[in-house]
């Protein structure tokens, strides 16, 4: 079925957007904003085939420019770029040339710098394949927008595929070296909000290693063993089970053992509802981020103030800083390359 599309209200600088809703054979929703990519709802079965809301989100755009979501920076389900993650003191070389880029978190630049794909509008062109509907959104960022060298041209194709699988696949092409760490920024709660937290939800991430960071979470080019750490989610664990000994909570990149081709990420379950939400990816790192910062200051769709652990999110992507750590996977896009990476999040239910 075609995605239909519906007014999301007008930017604070009075640009009118849209919402694309997406659903598949099954009736599961996926609806998307073309600003900044957002999903901004997603509907999938519990395990008696009830509906549920389970990504955190607002009812329009103003939702997302409020001053409490600007003051916060939550990211909340937007895509993410040029550079996903941290950039230390937004400062690299390429081929002999020095780099700043817009530094918004503390010293370091964060998620592309302080306007990133996040807050773009993209060319939104909603359509259907055999896997099931699909919203294609385009944004060129030029060359110098935040710091970053060369215009580049991205595609990011959502699929709602019928199978109950979200899948996210970029596209990329650049005029100069640039670096590019793209990600996508959903908060889950597999519980659609019936718990206020996902602590209970159970994780297993399929990492041996977690990149070790400093102070301003900026890596020390350490891959550390998570044996016999709270980072250790080689089996299931409660997401919450051991959270009190990682200060702040998760937000640590997570070094995913099996590199090559699309691999999985994670599964996450959660036992009341039955949900559960198997991510695969071609990225060989994902960043958990458990929510430690919403504060109880956002109010999301359906009037749910948004505390902290409200939802999780798994950020596929490339280790953070790579453009400063030579022996991270290399993350410079060059002219003549197309990049190409698909991430899914696919969801089921458990008796
Ligand atoms: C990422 C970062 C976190 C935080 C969130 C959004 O996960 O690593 O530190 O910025 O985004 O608040």
């Amino acid at each position: 079925m075609m995605p239909t599309v519906a007014p999301f209200g007008k930017t604070t600088d009075g640009t009118e957007v849209q919402l694309f809703t997406l659903i598949n054979q099954r009736g599961a929703q996926a609806a998307i904003s073309n600003y900044a990519g957002t999903l901004v709802r997603l509907l999938m079965p519990d395990r008696a085939g009830r509906l549920g809301d389970i990504v955190l989100g607002f009812d329009d755009v103003s939702g997302y420019q409020s001053p409490a979501f600007r003051e916060s920076t939550p990211y909340i389900g937007a895509l993410i770029g040029r550079y996903g993650n941290r950039i230390a003191r937004g400062r690299f070389i390429i081929d002999g040339k020095a780099y700043q880029v817009g530094v918004n978190n503390g010293p370091n630049s964060l998620h592309g710098g302080p306007v990133g794909f996040d807050q773009r509008i993209w060319q939104a062109v909603p359509g259907t394949s055999a896997a099931g509907p699909t919203l294609t959104l385009q944004y060129r960022s030029s060359d110098g927008e935040q710091g970053y060298p060369g215009n580049l041209d991205v595609t990011v194709v959502y699929t709602l595929a019928d199978d109950n699988a979200l899948k996210i696949d970029y596209t990329a092409s650049t005029d100069q070296a640039t670096p590019l760490n793209l990600t996508h920024h959903a908060y889950f709660n597999l519980n659609a909000g019936l718990s206020q937290n996902i602590l209970a939800h159970e994780l297993m991430l399929p990492a041996e290693r977690y990149t070790v960071v400093d102070t301003t979470q900026i890596p020390t080019g350490e891959l550390r063993p998570v044996a016999g750490t709270p980072f250790d989610f080689l089996e299931p664990h409660a997401i919450g089970g051991r959270i009190g000994q990682v200060p702040g909570g998760y937000d640590h990149n997570w070094v995913l053992n099996s590199p090559i081709g699309q691999h999985p990420a994670a599964i996450v379950h959660d036992p009341a509802s039955g949900r559960a939400l198997a991510v695969t990816t071609d990225q060989p790192g994902v960043q958990l981020y458990t929510g430690n910062f919403l504060d109880g200051s956002l109010k999301g769709k359906g009037d749910i103030v948004y505390g902290q652990h409200a939802g999780f999110c798994l950020e596929t992507q490339h280790f953070p800083d790579s453009p400063n750590q030579p022996r991270f996977p290399d993350t410079i896009l060059r002219p003549g390359q197309i990049f190409h990476s698909c991430t899914s999040y696919h969801f089921s239910v458990r008796p």
